[in-house]
């Protein structure tokens, strides 16, 4: 049986979260997560200015850029753009609920047509040397049938694909808007496990509220891979044990004041000089203290001052600072 470990442990992709900046700051935490990008439309790549930010994207590899959209011609362009810079792997996202997706031909709807995802897959796997990825649901409506789910799984096995992610629950678009479909609709972690019983030689990673390490762990004695998304983005924590837990590297254990100081404010040091806001960052710091007694104040210091304009690192360093002398 094929030993996998790539994707072990992924943080999802997320529009609006998991920017370049996120990744960097989760990397300092842990250098072998996967991090995904963002959800890029392939016309993104193609025609629009996403092309002009690559070479910054996959900073702090392994990192794996995520492509959304319907047209071979497009996808399998963006695919070759990208494969220079350095990313791990391309995914495909056949799972995104919104409407944009729906009117747009692209993410979870093109479930509905397994074998169009077999040529916009194909037609990726021959614009790339690097390794095309699947991420996608257990269906895209409450009644797609369970065949069709190992319809579609098989028909992309058969065009090379090795690994698929799966947010472990349907979607109903005629009851839910984009939101609600990542909580209302129910989960069912044991149809992915059986995707794995069934399809032992491919490579399956299961997302969907894992909210905590143990949970993951928990869920690695049955598929291969776990991918975490809202609880890390709120929680980014979480991550300074991952290597020591779940690749067994002897990493030392580090606080998250070391964390700050020897790594994420120099980074953010050198990124203010360049221009970047103070804010672009601290948004992705505001659950660093999650579950912690000081979490509170954290969130609320950096929410009231590290927004007006002029704000500074300071800010940051008088958070610490506080909090230092309250404890
Ligand atoms: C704000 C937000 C943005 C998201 N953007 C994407 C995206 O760009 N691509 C994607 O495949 N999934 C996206 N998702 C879905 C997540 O990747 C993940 O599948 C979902 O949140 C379930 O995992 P979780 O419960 O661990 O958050 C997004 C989710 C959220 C909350």
């Amino acid at each position: 049986m094929p030993q996998f470990t790539l994707h072990r442990y992924c943080s999802a992709p997320m529009l609006g979260a998991t920017d370049r900046h996120f990744r960097q700051l989760a990397r300092f935490l842990s250098q072998k997560a996967l991090l995904y990008t963002e959800l890029v439309h392939a016309q993104a790549l193609v025609r629009g200015t996403y092309a002009l930010t690559l070479p910054a994207q996959a900073q702090g590899a392994p990192v794996a850029l995520q492509l959304a959209g319907g047209e071979t011609q497009d996808l399998a362009q963006a695919a070759a753009i990208a494969t220079p810079y350095g990313f791990s792997e391309i995914n495909l996202n056949i799972g995104c609920p919104s409407p944009k997706g729906v009117a747009g031909q692209f993410g979870l709807c093109l479930m509905e047509d397994p074998p169009l995802v077999a040529r916009c897959f194909r037609a990726c796997r021959q614009a790339t040397n690097l390794p095309v990825t699947i991420k996608c649901r257990l269906g895209s409506n409450p009644a797609y049938p369970w065949e069709k789910l190992l319809n579609f799984v098989e028909l992309l096995a058969q065009e090379g694909c090795q690994t698929f992610i799966v947010h472990a629950r349907k979607a109903d678009l005629k009851r839910y808007d984009t939101h609600q479909n990542r909580s209302l609709v129910p989960l069912d972690y044991p149809a992915v496990y059986r995707l794995k019983e069934l399809y032992p030689q491919l490579e399956w990673v299961i997302n969907g509220n894992i909210t905590n390490n143990e949970e993951a762990a928990a869920h690695l004695r049955y598929v291969d891979g776990v991918m975490l998304g809202r609880s890390l983005y709120h929680n980014l924590f979480l991550l300074e044990e991952v290597d020591r837990l779940f690749f067994a590297l002897p990493t030392p254990k580090r606080t998250r004041e070391e964390y700050l100081k020897e790594r994420a404010l120099p980074y953010i040091e050198r990124e203010i000089a360049q221009g970047a806001p103070l804010s672009h960052f601290v948004r992705h710091l505001l659950g660093l203290y999650q579950y912690q007694r000081q979490a509170t104040f954290w969130r609320r210091y950096l929410s009231q001052n590290a927004y007006k304009p002029g704000a500074t690192l300071e800010v940051v360093y008088k958070a610490l600072e506080e909090m230092a002398s309250r404890s």
